[in-house]
This record gives C-alpha cells, sequence and structure tokens, in this order.
C-alpha cells in the first residue's frame, strides 16, 4: 500500500441519501454509483442494506454491477444487519462491511443503555461475525468526536484484533475543531498498539462548516481514507464534500503530502448527476463545483486571468470538469454515433427498445435544440428510463399564460393506457399545470419542493425541473427535463406520481424498518 495514498470512501449513497428530502431510486443509485466509479472512488458505500427491501436490492445491484470500486453496505453492530449487509454484497467483485456502534458516553447511556465493557463486547461479536462473511472489514466508533479517548483506544484495539481492517473515526455530531480534532487521531494511532495492522478512516460532518478542515487535519495526523460525498450531501448539515477534499489534496500537495486516486476531470459531471437527481441545487458560490466557482467578475481579475491565469486562478476549471461538456451530437447524428456517445459517457441502457427510444427522444429534440451536449444526453436518458416504466403520461398539455390573466393549463393523461383530460386555472402556469394534473389523479400528496435548473447554458437550453411529494410524512422526488420548462414540470410531477405508484416513498432513511 502506497503509504501517501488517501483512499476516497463515498458515503453519497448512504449517509448523502440521509440529508433531508434526498431520496433516490434503485435506478438513480446505479447511476450515481456508475459516476462514481468513473471518478475512481476507492470505496462506495452503496446503502444500509438491513433498512429496507429497496435498500438492499440497491446495495445487491450496485454490488453486481460495479466493478473498479469496492462496494460497502453499512450495518449497526449487530447480527441481522451484519448477515443482510453481507447478502446483498455477496456479488461484489470486491465488498465491504462496514459495522458500527456508538462509543460516545451520551450515546452509550442515553441511547444504547449499555455500558462501555458491553458496547465493546458488543463490537467485537460483531466485527468478528462480519469477518466470518466477508474479508473486508470497517469498523466506525460512532459519535467518536464527543467519545472519551481511553475507550476509544480501547475498543479499536479490540475492533483490529477481531479482525477490522479499518478503522472509521467519525466527528457524528460536527463538534470537532480542526487542530483538536487531527490531536485526537494523532494520538489514537500513537497509542494503539496495533494500529499498523489498520487504515484510519474520517467521516465529518458538516455542522460547524468544518467537515473539510476537519478531514484534513485528520489526514495531516495520519488518516488514510476520507468519507465524504458529493456535494457535501448528508445528514443534517451535511458531510465534507468530496469534491473539495480531493481538490485540497491535489492543489496543496506540497503541504500536505498525500495524492488521491480520483480522475477530478469527472467531478463536475458527477455533481450535476447528483444534484439532479436529488434535487438539491449547487449554490453558485459552492468550491469547485458552483457556477461561480472559475467566474471572474471584477475588472482586475478579469484582466489579471487574461495576462497569466495563475494570477486569480489556484487550479484549473477543466481539471474539475468545466467547459468539458463537450458537443456530444447533433441532428444529422446517427444511432451508431448516439449508442457510442452513450458508452463513452458509461450509459448503458438495457435492451434496443430502450435504445430505440432514447434515439427517439434525440432526434425529437435536436429539432428543437441546435446544439445538444453530454448533459442534454444525461436527462434524455433519465427520462426514457423512468418513462419506460410508467403507469401515468403525459400525452398533451396546453397552457395558456398572458399579463394580466389567470393562467390555464388544459392537459390530457393516460392512467394504463385510458385517457383522461383535466383543465384547471392557477397562480401561474406551473401552479395551473400540476392542479390539472391533480384533478385526474387526486394523490392526496403536498408538494414540498419545486426546482428549476437549466442543464447547458443559452436560453435553448433544457430545464430540468425536480418535484418532491410528500404523503404522511413519506417523500419521493421527481425530475423532468425539456426545452419548454413548463412541460419539463409536467413531467416531473408525473415521474413523481409514477414513483409513488411504483411504491418508492421513502422516509428518513434511519427511520426506515431500524
Ligand atoms: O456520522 C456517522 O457517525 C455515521 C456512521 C454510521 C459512520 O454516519
Ligand atoms: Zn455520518
Amino acid at each position: 500500500m502506497d503509504q501517501d495514498r488517501v483512499l476516497i470512501f463515498d458515503t453519497t449513497l448512504r449517509d448523502g441519501e440521509q440529508s433531508p428530502g434526498a431520496s433516490m431510486t434503485g435506478e438513480e443509485k446505479l447511476r450515481i454509483a456508475k459516476a462514481l466509479e468513473k471518478l475512481k472512488v476507492d470505496v462506495i458505500e452503496a446503502g444500509f442494506a438491513i433498512a429496507s427491501p429497496g435498500d438492499f436490492e440497491a446495495v445487491k445491484a450496485i454490488a453486481d454491477n460495479i466493478k473498479d470500486s469496492t462496494v460497502c453496505s453499512l450495518a449497526r453492530a449487530v447480527e441481522a444487519d451484519i448477515e443482510r449487509a453481507a447478502e446483498a454484497l455477496a456479488g461484489a467483485n470486491s465488498g465491504r462491511i462496514h459495522t458500527f456502534i456508538a462509543t460516545s458516553p451520551i450515546h452509550m447511556q442515553h441511547k444504547l443503555r449499555l455500558e462501555p465493557n458491553q458496547v465493546l463486547e458488543q463490537a467485537v461479536r460483531a466485527v468478528k461475525h462480519a469477518r466470518n462473511l466477508c474479508g473486508d472489514v470497517e469498523f466506525s466508533c460512532e459519535d467518536a468526536g464527543r467519545s472519551e479517548i481511553d475507550f476509544l483506544c480501547r475498543i479499536i484495539e479490540a475492533a483490529i484484533a477481531a479482525g477490522a481492517r479499518t478503522i472509521n473515526i467519525p466527528d457524528t455530531v460536527g463538534y470537532s475543531i480542526p487542530h483538536q480534532f487531527g490531536e485526537t487521531i494523532r494520538q489514537i494511532i500513537e497509542r494503539v498498539p496495533n494500529s499498523d495492522q489498520a487504515i484510519f478512516s474520517v467521516h465529518c460532518h458538516n455542522d460547524l462548516g468544518l467537515a473539510v478542515a476537519n478531514s484534513l487535519a485528520a489526514v495531516c495526523a495520519g488518516a488514510r481514507q476520507v468519507e465524504c460525498t458529493i456535494n457535501g450531501l448528508g445528514e443534517r448539515a451535511g458531510n465534507a464534500a468530496l469534491e473539495e477534499i480531493v481538490m485540497a489534496i491535489k492543489t496543496r500537495e506540497d503541504i500536505l503530502g498525500v495524492h488521491t486516486g480520483i480522475v477530478t476531470e469527472n467531478i463536475l459531471s458527477a455533481s450535476r448527476l447528483v444534484s439532479g437527481i436529488t434535487g438539491f441545487p449547487v449554490q453558485p458560490n459552492k468550491a469547485i463545483v458552483g457556477a461561480n466557482a472559475f467566474a471572474h467578475e471584477s475588472g482586475i481579475h478579469q484582466d489579471g486571468v487574461i495576462k497569466h491565469r495563475e494570477t486569480y486562478e489556484i487550479m484549473s476549471a477543466q481539471s474539475v470538469g468545466w467547459h468539458t461538456n463537450r458537443l456530444s451530437l447533433g441532428k444529422l447524428s446517427g444511432r451508431n454515433a448516439f449508442r457510442n456517445r452513450l458508452d463513452e459517457l458509461g450509459i448503458q441502457l438495457p435492451g434496443d427498445a430502450e435504445l430505440n427510444a432514447a434515439f427517439s427522444r434525440f432526434k425529437q429534440l435536436a429539432d428543437k435544440k441546435h446544439e445538444i451536449f453530454d448533459e442534454d444526453l444525461q436527462a434524455l436518458v433519465s427520462d426514457t428510463l423512468t418513462e419506460a416504466v410508467e403507469h401515468l403520461k403525459l400525452v398533451y398539455l396546453d397552457v395558456t399564460s398572458r399579463t394580466g390573466e389567470t393562467p390555464i393549463a388544459r392537459v390530457t393523461l393516460t392512467a394504463d393506457g385510458v385517457e383522461h383530460k383535466a383543465e384547471s386555472e392557477g397562480s401561474g402556469p406551473v401552479d395551473a399545470t400540476f392542479k390539472a394534473i391533480e384533478q385526474v389523479v387526486q394523490s392526496n400528496t403536498v408538494l414540498q419542493l419545486y426546482s428549476v435548473n437549466a442543464i447547458t447554458q443559452g436560453t435553448d437550453s433544457q430545464g430540468e425541473v425536480t418535484v418532491r411529494l410528500e404523503r404522511a410524512g413519506r417523500i419521493v422526488n421527481g425530475n423532468g427535463a425539456d426545452t419548454d420548462i413548463i412541460v419539463a414540470s409536467a413531467k416531473a410531477y408525473i415521474n413523481a406520481l409514477n414513483l409513488i405508484q411504483a411504491g418508492a416513498l421513502k422516509a428518513h432513511p434511519q427511520e426506515a424498518g431500524v
């Protein structure tokens, strides 16, 4: 093992999905997993297999399909969780069970109601059981950031002796301060007698906005795995952002003296994919992947960059995937060129029927939109795959919206092939459209989020709409893309309703049956 290599453990699909409101279908998780594999992340935490049948299936599908990254499932330190994780990972090229138990006084006393020795015994039993089922086991001390260091050293030594090969020290509630967290990691590595038999990992939450700083302090102190998420998604204020960790390590290799194996040019497309699927927009001033991250507004800065880019840029926009959204295809491109470009983007359609459907959508789009970019293809495939399993379909939409008049939407839908028509007024064209759809469907849901993002630049860009619907505390996200944002909105609403019909309404992952 290269001593200076920091392993990137991505938990977008597990901790990221714990962001309030982020929910992904199994197919979407697989698409994100493929983007993570293209980024060359070392470990993909695919989910919490025991949380629900849907989570199990998603972990299994990712384990069965991902070949170049290790695929991991979370499991509490109990036999049933560990066995379910092992079952889901059975088809993996390289699988890992990640088992955890809380180690802080507050968690042990109030949540687990166990004495420290009982926690230690349970951890050892869990790691041994996991090792019997899987050669690669990671052990996490939940709430390590508020745990006592003596107890951490004892439980970690025991977990390594029981067979854990990665020890994760999470700052579960984002309480740590960089120099202090780094010192904790240094002391643990020094004091645990068998620490040389494990890789030390950190998993920092962002409650004080310090997740990336704490993770880097831990790397300086000897941690060689960082757990992070695309766009910093995750429970509450989120996790350390993968793109920030990776680019800090790359840009300041002179200070940090370590490197990762990430293909940084694929960062932006992964960020956009996750943002589109979860409906969590990226703030414009977000480091690395925000729209303004490489924009120079002031005249002095612009002048400097024109004369010599490094005057105001510490890394190039291209190095993280900006300006590489190649013009993919045009109106005259044929089916083979279309299939080849999808292959290059790592998109595999299940069969010829789906390829034909996607190709015919591509031709329709090319009639409306002069230039078709990779992002357009991603959205188009996403729409095609979801439409294939749709119970409700949009047949026709007519929206009238004039200054000073109330907008009216007339919609024709089919529900399992039977046609329905409805008409409604609304406060705006989108509101009228959703109300007309609701007249047909009466879904008894509440709209929690509506967001529109331009997929590419220019006024001919497709708008990508995300709609989040809630029913009895459970949520679902629907997506739709079109050059007409009212049509995109209708598609996203109908997509959410179809997902509900397919049983995709989800509770918060940690409340889902565990
Ligand atoms: O934040 C945390 O402690 C976690 C663990 C399960 C690793 O997510
Ligand atoms: Zn976490």
